[in-house]
Formats: structure tokens, sequence, C-alpha cells
């Protein structure tokens, strides 16, 4: 079976203010009336309308968020669940050993998805993976590619190789967030790839990648893992083990070192909801390109996107802005520059 393994510990600080640590972007709901994680995980859900047979899916998550994750779990009728509680972040690589080394057959193949994703043709997301899986069944680790259309140098980026069977083809190098300036160049230069953040392998097939070029990132995991305490759907870590894990991710840990990995292309209406600035290009706007969330009032503005949790916010004559009220804070900035959030966060936290 494939067995959805949901990635839920990231910070999110990039969504300021609406995302906060005690409850980061996953947990919230941007752009529906489900949270992320909630819309990740019905993407993996058996039903009459997929093929695949989806097993009970694994949610990696810091502990922190342990209640909020069951009852938005049990919100959308997901009663069968396995939860991993990380002690503390130690980025991706290590949150998928978790997993592989939770998973019940070594066989099992784990479709990774992170929860901060938007994806608009299911259809087409499940017939990708349809396809990859003769390839994980042979031991490949499966990465998606998406078509690159900007010199974005939030993403992996996928050279592409000998093809390994019509349109599938093997991963000839992999460029993890690439500086404009190389990020410009492998636009030009063609044959590339974004990495959609989702993989597809065999849990042996991964454990056995992170034993070649991560071993020490395996021994802490497994360790963790054999020393987990259980209760009820979750599973604690040993925080002692899991504390002395390398952090990396998945992509410069394993994805830029391996050598059996291949690129399934998608057209699945894929994109990141990393930023203020992404949010805005994914939400309905009206006839003026606005996308007003709470109680709005704008006139002649354009081009704005504006959200608040409660205050009335009035704004007249004012283009291309974000305005954000949540939580008591008030976010502005000029649409385009959402990047610069993060920097905002560390200066606010350097102050307290
Ligand atoms: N459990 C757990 N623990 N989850 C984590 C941790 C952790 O320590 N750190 C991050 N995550 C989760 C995040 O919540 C998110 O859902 C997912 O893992 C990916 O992390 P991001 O931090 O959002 O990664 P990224 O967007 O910078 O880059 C990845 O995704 C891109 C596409 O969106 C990479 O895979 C890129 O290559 C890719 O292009
Ligand atoms: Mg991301």
């Amino acid at each position: 079976s494939v067995v959805p393994v949901i990635l839920s510990g990231g910070s999110g600080t990039r969504l300021w203010p609406m995302s906060r640590p005690e409850r980061p972007k996953q947990l919230l709901a941007l752009t529906a009336a489900e949270t992320m994680l909630q819309l990740t995980v019905r993407r993996a859900m058996p039903g009459p309308d997929s093929t695949l047979d989806f097993g009970v899916p694994i949610i990696v998550a810091n502990a922190a968020h342990a209640d909020l994750i069951e009852s938005q779990l049990a919100d959308i009728g997901v009663r069968d669940s396995r939860i991993l509680l990380e002690p503390e972040g130690r980025n991706t690589a290590p949150a998928i050993a978790l997993a592989a080394l939770a998973a019940r057959t070594p066989s099992d193949a784990l479709l990774v998805m992170p929860s901060d994703h938007v994806i608009a043709d299911l259809p087409a997301f499940h017939a990708a993976i349809a396809r990859a899986l003769p390839l994980v069944e042979q031991g490949w680790l499966v990465t998606f590619g998406i078509t690159p259309d900007a010199p974005e140098t939030g993403y992996g980026y996928i050279k592409t190789g000998e093809a390994l069977e019509p349109g599938v083809h093997r991963v000839d190098r992999f460029i993890e967030k690439p500086d404009a300036a190389r990020a410009a160049a492998m636009l030009a230069e063609g044959g590339h790839a974004w990495n959609a953040g989702i993989f597809l392998f065999r849990a042996d097939a991964y454990l056995a990648a992170l034993e070649t070029h991560q071993p020490a990132m395996l021994a802490a995991s497994r360790e963790a893992i054999d020393n987990a305490r259980r209760d009820g759907l979750r599973l604690y870590p040993c925080a002692t083990a899991f504390g002395a894990c390398p952090s990396d991710s998945i992509d410069y840990a394993v994805m830029e070192k391996a050598d059996k990995v291949a690129c399934v292309p998608v057209y699945m209406g894929w994109s990141d909801v990393g930023s203020w600035d992404s949010l805005h290009a994914i939400s309905a706007t009206d006839g003026a390109n606005n996308s007003l969330r709470g109680d709005v009032v704008a006139l002649g503005s354009t081009g704005c996107i504006v959200h608040s949790d409660g205050p009335t916010v009035a704004m007249s004559g004012v283009k291309d802005l974000i305005v954000v009220v949540s939580n008591g804070n008030i976010l502005i900035l000029p649409r385009g520059q959402s990047q610069d959030v993060k920097k905002l966060t560390e200066a606010l936290k350097a102050r307290d």
C-alpha cells in the first residue's frame, strides 16, 4: 500500500502574524475552509474516486501541536492515523527517517507530502503516483517535477537525464535552493524541473540511502524510534536520542547525493503557499485584483491582500499592499516583498 507521510513540523514564519509558533501555517485555514494539514490528509485518502491503495497516514509534527493535530484529524473523520511527535524539529530528512523506521513493513511505499501546498488537480496527482509506483518497486527514490516559470530561489531544481520510460527521467543532478544567478541560468538552459517537495519511495530504499549518505542521522533516528513512548495514536520518539540527530533537509541530505533518483512530471495546479505574495497569487480576487478577508472596506484600491481577524480595516487609494491584522499584530508591506516577513519576525524576536 501507499502510506501517506505528512510533514507538518515547519514553523511557517513567512506568514506571520497569522502563522505563529503556537499555530503554524499548516494548522491554519489559509486557502479554504479546511486547514492546510486537513487538505493534505484528504489528498491521499482511500475513496471511490481513487484506485490507489492508501494506507493509514503517518503525520510527523512537533510535540507541541499534538492536541491540535489530533482534533483537526478527527474533524475530517480520520480516526486511524499515526502521529509521530518530535521533541524539537531536526528538519525533514530525520522527520522522514522516523516515519520510515515506524512503517509497518519495509516494502511500504511512503508518499511524503509537505503540508504547505495547494494542488488543484487531484486526479492528475494520483495519476502521477500510479505512474511512479513501478519505479518505486525497483528501489528508485521518486521526485515529482513541476515546469518552472520563474527563476525562484526557494525551490529545488532537478536536471533531468536519461529517459527511463516516456516522460519519466533519471535525475542527473538535484540542486537545492540555488542562488539567483544559478536559478536564472538553469531556467535559460532548459531541461530542469522544480522539485515539488513530494517524494515517493519504499521505506527500505530511503533507509538504505540514509545508511550510505547520512549514517549518523539514521543511527540517531533509529535509537529514537527504538526507545519511543506510545500513547494512543501518538508515538513520542526518545528526546535524548533525537536531540543528538544532525539537522538537515531531505533535499540537501539525500536528494542531492543519492544516485537512483527519478523524476515524474506533474501538471496538477501546484503551488507552495510560502508567503503572503504566493497566497495572493492563488486567492480569489475581486474586480480590482484585491483579495480581502475579514471586515475590510477598500475604496479605489487595487492589487491588495488584506486579512483581518477582527478589527475593521478601511483603506482608500492604495495599491499593491499586504495588510494583515492577526492576533493583535499588524503587518504592512508592499506586495512583492513578502520574503521580508522572515526578517521582520527575526527583528521582533531580537527585541524581546
Ligand atoms: N515534521 C517536521 N519536522 N516537518 C518539517 C520540519 C521538521 O523539522 N521542517 C519542515 N517541515 C515540514 C514543513 O512544515 C513543510 O510542510 C515541509 O516539511 C517542507 O518544508 P519547507 O521548509 O516548507 O521546505 P521548502 O518549501 O523550503 O523546500 C522544500 O519544498 C520545495 C517545494 O515547496 C524542498 O523540498 C524544495 O526542494 C522544494 O522545491
Ligand atoms: Mg515549503
